[in-house]
């Protein structure tokens, strides 16, 4: 991430207090630019004016922890370029991670009565193997992952190898993900027909109960770092990529790079499962609707091109492509 930007935003705004920021820490309409710039190369995530005074809530107790006093002084930080600590550290603090179990449940019904049945058609019909793979590309807290994995353990007969990669961004969230612990309020969230899969566990020391996913559930998923932005995609390939209440985040020329992305490592009969909020409508030729935010991949249209592989993700022991 490299410096520069609009003119006067080497000077720090003047720290003067207003009304709804009590600490007198402003940050100037060309400080933001350098924020929105540094968040746009670095996470495809395209941050408009509006959103200026959300990033100030997001971003000052960060700054008050640092003891900084101005957002420039921040940006510097930032974008050290023998230090790209900070740049991840603010990365979590300015993505949405807002996400729920079951979250979308026409296209967790679909999956259910549709998209499995119809791979283990295949199967019975060797025409693949007994085995689904699936990558959760924006994963946040692992509500996502943990639902698909026991939609996949309910599913499918009990031979089948169901592997599940949970990526995101956010090294906060994916902390949060791998403890596979919430708040047991959330158990509301789950359909009583999978609550066997999560177990409720009293509250210890001053904390709160929680509820707990099963052994089974972790072991079918692995989690990993990824920048949709600007890492490679995971190696597939994968029978199911779920990319859902994401893309819509990135502007349009991220969105088509990452789409591309990810059909690049769709299997051939593989589906791509979207948010509703994530519109792809004219995005890749090569998107085939199924379902409403459900796609396949059609044939490359004669001349187009793959999009640059970047440094892949180490795969997995017993990982075959
Ligand atoms: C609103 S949450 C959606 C979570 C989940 N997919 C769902 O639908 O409930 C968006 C997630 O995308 C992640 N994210 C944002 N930009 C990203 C990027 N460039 N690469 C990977 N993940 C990203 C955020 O950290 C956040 O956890």
């Amino acid at each position: 991430v490299t410096a520069g930007g609009p003119p006067g935003a080497d000077q720090p705004a003047p720290a003067r207090a207003r009304p709804g920021q009590p600490d007198g820490l402003e940050m100037s309409e060309a400080v933001f630019k350098l924020f929105q710039g540094a968040i746009h190369r670095s996470a495809g995530i395209y941050l408009a004016e509006h959103k200026r005074a959300l990033l100030v809530r997001r971003l000052r107790g960060r700054l008050r922890t640092l003891g900084l006093d101005s957002y420039l002084d921040y940006y510097r930080l930032v974008t050290r370029r023998d230090d790209s600590s900070e740049l991840v550290t603010m990365l979590d603090l300015v993505t949405t991670n807002e996400t729920r179990f079951f979250r979308e449940s026409l296209q967790l019904d679909l999956l259910e009565r549709e998209l499995l049945p119809a791979l283990q058609r295949a199967a019975g019909e060797r025409r693949r193997p007994r085995r689904v793979r699936a990558w959760c590309a924006a994963c946040s807290s692992g509500e996502e992952p943990f639902t698909l994995a026991a939609l996949l353990a309910c599913h499918l007969p009990a031979e089948w190898r169901r592997e599940v990669l949970a990526t995101d961004l956010s090294t906060r969230m994916l902390e949060r993900a791998r403890r596979a612990s919430w708040p047991v309020r959330q158990l509301a969230q789950i359909p009583a027909r999978y609550r066997s899969e999560f177990a409720v566990r009293p509250a210890c020391g001053d904390g709160q109960e929680t509820i707990e996913a099963s052994a089974r559930l972790r072991a079918m998923i692995r989690f990993e770092r990824h920048n949709l932005h600007l890492d490679a995609p995971a190696p597939g390939p994968f029978d199911l990529v779920l990319c859902r209440n994401v893309l819509m985040y990135f502007d349009l020329v991220a969105k088509r790079q990452v789409v591309a992305r990810l059909l690049s490592v769709l299997a051939d009969d593989g589906y791509l499962l979207v948010g509703h909020a994530d519109s792809l409508s004219g995005l890749d030729p090569r998107l085939r609707l199924v379902a409403p935010t459900v796609y396949a991949r059609s044939e490359r249209p004669a001349g187009a091109s793959e999009p640059a592989p970047a440094e892949p993700l180490a795969a997995p022991p017993g990982w075959e492509p």
